[in-house]
């Protein structure tokens, strides 16, 4: 993946800094759609505040698990606030996200019992079903009559069963019918899981997520997952249930038990990102406006958007192939804009896609410059080789 395909390294460009909605790569400023700062909060003054005092407070690393010393009172602050933001009993903070949905899986799943995953939840969800030696069925992306198939045909002869999602799915830009979910799991005996790292800070009339968008009660997800690492402008993951949930994963987690304590300064990040959101709600309204103006935009300069629908905060704009996707990036990199490719394996091979994060800091002028490249350089592309228009309709077929 050289510089023939890629003008500009694709997949580590190093940012020598952020500035909220631009990006400085290679001495050259981009508007920037490849971060999920959703709420902008990476740069909010009482977050960067927040995070300082901790660093001043408790240095930079608590250096032992929280089981065996590590623990501190910034932690238990942090656990309690995102079970009360996020309507659940109680909740535990992992080192990172994907710690957090590997270690969960593969510690309350195992040898007899059954996962049932969308076939694009995210990677840390089916490394740890792998992990978990449990038997592992896919359904077809957000087809809950194919889920329905598999629990009507297998549920009975394991011995738990979990049903693992995404809240909005990342590469997709859509949601699951949580409904239909708590209905099929209630009625299968099955554990729901929903991760949630796109939906906290964006779903919902105050950034509760899923749940709170489809006014569904939280504790009816049996496993909720989240990631400090996007709206909450930190690094970490956590899962969220009753409380019974959280004691089995703080004493039996090996991401948990075996792991250093979330350092303090992204503990104190986070829990002022929490306040933030619950003092300004305006920028989830901005968030959901600006989402909403882009994939609007995007529909109207008929580009396609795969599966996206409206309530996501981030919009892929479907290229097909590999070169295709290069080519696109190349393009629209070159007129300064940064959005990332997603390409194979991430998505199936022919469905390929510039993948924008749209922010509550984005500016409607900057939006519109981004679809409107887009849509220019996605057109010089197929008028000069018109089998990437085939390409890009294969890629609708199997997205
Ligand atoms: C859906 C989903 N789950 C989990 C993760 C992992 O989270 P983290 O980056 O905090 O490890 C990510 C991050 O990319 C994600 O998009």
């Amino acid at each position: 993946m050289g510089g023939v395909l890629w003008h500009r390294e694709p997949l580590l460009p190093a940012a020598r800094r952020h500035h909220g909605t631009t990006t400085i790569i290679g001495g050259r400023e981009y508007l920037n759609f490849a971060v999920c700062d959703y709420l902008g909060l990476s740069l909010h003054p009482s977050v960067i505040e927040g995070a300082k005092a901790a660093l001043s407070e408790y240095g930079t690393c608590v250096s032992a698990s929280r089981i065996v010393g590590g623990e501190l009172p910034l932690h238990q602050l942090l656990e309690k606030k995102i079970a009360a933001f996020s309507g659940t009993e109680d909740a535990i903070v992992f080192v990172s996200g994907h710690a957090a949905n590997l270690s969960t899986i593969s510690t309350l799943i195992g040898e007899g019992d059954l996962i049932l995953h969308d076939e694009f939840v995210h990677n840390s969800v089916v490394v740890g079903a792998r992990l978990s030696r449990a038997t592992i069925l896919s359904f077809h992306h957000n087809n809950l009559e194919a889920l329905e198939k598999l629990l009507a045909r297998h549920r009975a002869r394991y011995r738990h069963a979990l049903i693992a999602v995404e809240g909005s799915y990342s590469t997709e830009a859509d949601i699951p019918d949580l409904l239909r979910l708590i209905e099929l799991k209630d009625h299968y005996g099955a554990w729901l899981m929903v991760d949630d790292a796109h939906g906290l800070g964006v779903l919902g009339s105050s950034g509760r997520g899923v749940a709170e968008l489809f006014r569904v009660d939280a504790r009816k997800i049996d496993i909720l997952m989240g990631t400090l690492s996007k709206s909450l402008a930190s690094c970490g993951g956590f899962i969220a249930g009753e409380k019974s949930l959280i004691e089995i994963l703080k004493y039996k987690a090996p991401g948990f038990v075996f792991s250093v304590g979330l350092p303090p300064v992204m503990a104190a990040a986070a829990l002022a990102a929490l306040q933030v959101i619950e003092n300004e709600p305006e920028r989830i309204s901005r968030l959901q406006a600006n989402a909403r103006f882009f994939f609007e935009e995007a529909k109207r300069a008929d580009l396609d958007t795969g599966n996206a629908c409206v309530h996501a905060a981030m919009v892929p704009i479907m290229a097909g192939g590999l070169s295709c996707v290069g080519k696109l990036m190349n393009r629209v990199s070159a007129r300064g804009i940064n959005a990332s490719p997603i390409i194979y394996p991430g998505v199936p091979i022919n469905a390929g896609r510039l993948r924008f994060f749209i922010t509550s800091e984005h500016s409607v002028e900057q939006l519109g410059a981004a679809v409107s490249v887009t849509k220019e350089e996605l057109d010089r592309i197929v008028r000069s080789a018109p089998h990437h228009r085939h390409a890009a309709a294969r890629s609708r077929a199997t997205a």
